[in-house]
């Protein structure tokens, strides 16, 4: 760890300790430490199959981690060690360390203010821009999708709230002009507004975005890079994020870790990352 990560006395709100994830005999992720702080944006980088969505998919309980632990907020909500066959087949470090075994669903992590944004756009094709974080909204609230037929007095104002929450949320994302739009008829650089927007709709405090820029050229990476610090501040966020574009990452990121090939190979700030020979060697090495 660095001196400026040790010294920084905001409250961490994403612990990984020692997170490691096992497929067979392929460890995606090898012995993962990371802290995100209050409001800090921390970028989380390494060359193609470094392990960083299978990082994000222990966080948000799509996978449970082979070995290692997870806490939001203070708490430890998500621990495992290795069990069964893989008590031999466990090729990763700190055995004997965890002897809990504490799962979570997604829409559990969900709950807790955790929201995320896929590498591939998952946007719902098939409806509006507004529809997009409708949708979103009722599936935080546990409500079934589409059933809007039987419909009380108190449902059907709770439905107007939350159309006119959606609205501003809109408004604050720059995609209120484009409400009514099909959301596959925006702009690419649009529609990854718009997979924020719908992370957004669930009111996070954590917010986890995979390579929010990919696709993107250099204008619109810059302006993701201003409207990921504009809605920081304006949600209150704190924001670990995937990206390959590296103007995005070094423009953004107070704090950087780097994977490759599973494990952590660094960590500290822009100017740090840029001159660790590790780093430069995983990537002039690798296919970047
Ligand atoms: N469900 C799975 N089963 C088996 N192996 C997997 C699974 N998910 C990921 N892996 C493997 O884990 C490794 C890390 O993959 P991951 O998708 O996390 O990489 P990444 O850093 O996100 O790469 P990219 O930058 O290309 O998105 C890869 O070798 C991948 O093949
Ligand atoms: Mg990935």
């Amino acid at each position: 760890m660095t001196m400026a990560k040790d010294n920084d006395k905001r409250e961490v709100v994403l612990r990984l300790s020692d997170i490691t994830m096992q497929f067979g005999g392929v460890v995606a992720v090898d012995n993962l430490n990371l802290d995100v702080h209050k409001n800090e944006i921390v970028g989380l980088i390494g060359p193609n199959g470094a392990g960083k969505t299978t990082a994000f998919n222990c966080i948000t309980g799509v996978y449970e981690p082979t070995n290692g632990a997870v806490e939001i907020n203070g708490k430890v909500v998500i621990e495992n060690y290795p069990q069964g066959k893989m008590k031999d087949a466990y090729k990763g470090r700190n055995q004997g360390k965890y002897t809990k075994a504490l799962t979570m669903l997604p829409d559990k992590v969900t709950k807790l203010g955790v929201a995320r944004t896929f590498q591939n756009i998952r946007l719902f094709k098939g409806m509006t821009v507004l529809e997009n974080v409708l949708v979103a909204m009722h599936m935080n609230q546990g409500e079934s999708v589409f059933g809007a037929t039987f419909r009380s007095k108190k449902a059907r104002e709770e439905e107007k709230a939350m159309r006119e929450e959606a609205l501003e949320l809109l408004k604050k994302v720059d995609l209120y002009e484009n409400r009514d739009d099909m959301s596959t008829s925006l702009p690419y650089g649009k529609q990854r507004h718009l997979e924020i927007a719908r992370a957004l709709a669930t009111h996070p405090s954590i917010l986890l975005l995979d390579e929010p820029a990919a696709g993107m050229n250099p204008q619109e990476s810059d302006d993701l890079m201003r409207f990921i610090g504009r809605i920081r501040d304006e949600f209150d966020l704190s924001i670990l994020m995937i990206e390959h574009h590296m103007q995005v990452i070094m423009g953004i990121c107070e704090h950087i870790y780097v994977l490759n090939y599973g494990g952590q190979i660094a960590d500290g700030t822009a100017e740090e990352i840029q001159a660790n020979p590790a780093v430069i060697e995983a990537y002039l090495g690798g296919d970047e």
